[in-house]
């Protein structure tokens, strides 16, 4: 079975793809980090991030290896452990622009569906991102779109705001930029036939992977 989680950056949807997953033993693919990883291997390299077929080359070149164990996630690439680097503000800032390369995309999403497969031999997989429903798995069991608002997704980021690293309008500005960055694709955040919202805005993270891993088992009846 694949279920995809579809949202916007601040939606919750990492948690609560995770949280279903372990919820019903499926492994778990965050998408967003093959953009993520391309990003830092570009930067790390000294690319020109406009250069589109200098990265798309480098997407295409880089030795990848995405965990898709839900409690315990890692991105190895070139042999370099990742995991925690892909998440630095200096990657965060210009992943959109990795993530708008068209050809940088089409190789992900080939990536992503082989891991999509392998994984159904496991029993499937929680899929999270921005077109996992619209484009990478269209086939896909369960297909969720995630929403919260505005204010609800800065809530969500309010430990980088407690830390004092940013202020609340900065945050505020980031999230409408990468929101505005992150619409350029036309496929995002979509809602595709068949897909099913949830506005967790006003419900917690548990609430949310009821929510899911129930819609999940009345869609595939377990045996
Ligand atoms: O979810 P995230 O913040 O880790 O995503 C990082 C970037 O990758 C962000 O710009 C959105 C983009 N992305 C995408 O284009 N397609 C996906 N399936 C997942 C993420």
């Amino acid at each position: 079975m694949i279920i995809a989680v579809d949202g916007p950056s601040g939606s919750g949807k990492s948690s609560t793809a995770r949280g279903v997953a372990n919820r019903l033993g499926l492994r778990y693919l965050d998408t967003g980090a093959t953009y993520r990883a391309v990003t830092w291997s570009a930067v790390e390299r000294g690319l020109d991030l406009d250069d589109t077929a200098a990265v798309a080359q480098r997407a295409r070149e880089l030795v990848l290896e995405i965990s898709t164990d839900p409690d315990d996630q890692f991105v190895i690439a070139d042999g370099t452990d990742i995991t925690a680097a892909i998440r630095e503000p200096r990657i965060s800032e210009v992943v959109s622009k990795i993530a708008t390369n068209l050809d940088v995309r089409k190789e992900l999403i080939r990536r992503q569906r082989a891991i999509i497969d392998k994984a159904q031999t496991d029993g499937g997989i929680v899929v999270e991102g921005r077109d996992i429903a619209t484009v990478v798995a269209t086939d896909a069991e369960l297909k969720v779109l995630l929403t919260a608002d505005q204010e609800a997704r800065m809530a969500r980021r309010g430990a980088e705001l407690a830390a004092g690293s940013v202020t609340a309008a900065e945050l505020r500005d980031q999230i409408v930029r990468r929101d505005a960055d992150d619409s350029t694709v036309s496929e995002f955040q979509v809602a595709s036939d068949g897909a099913v919202t949830i506005d967790s805005t006003d419900l917690t993270l548990e609430e949310v992977v009821d929510v899911i891993s129930r819609l999940a088992t009345e869609t595939v009846p377990r045996s």
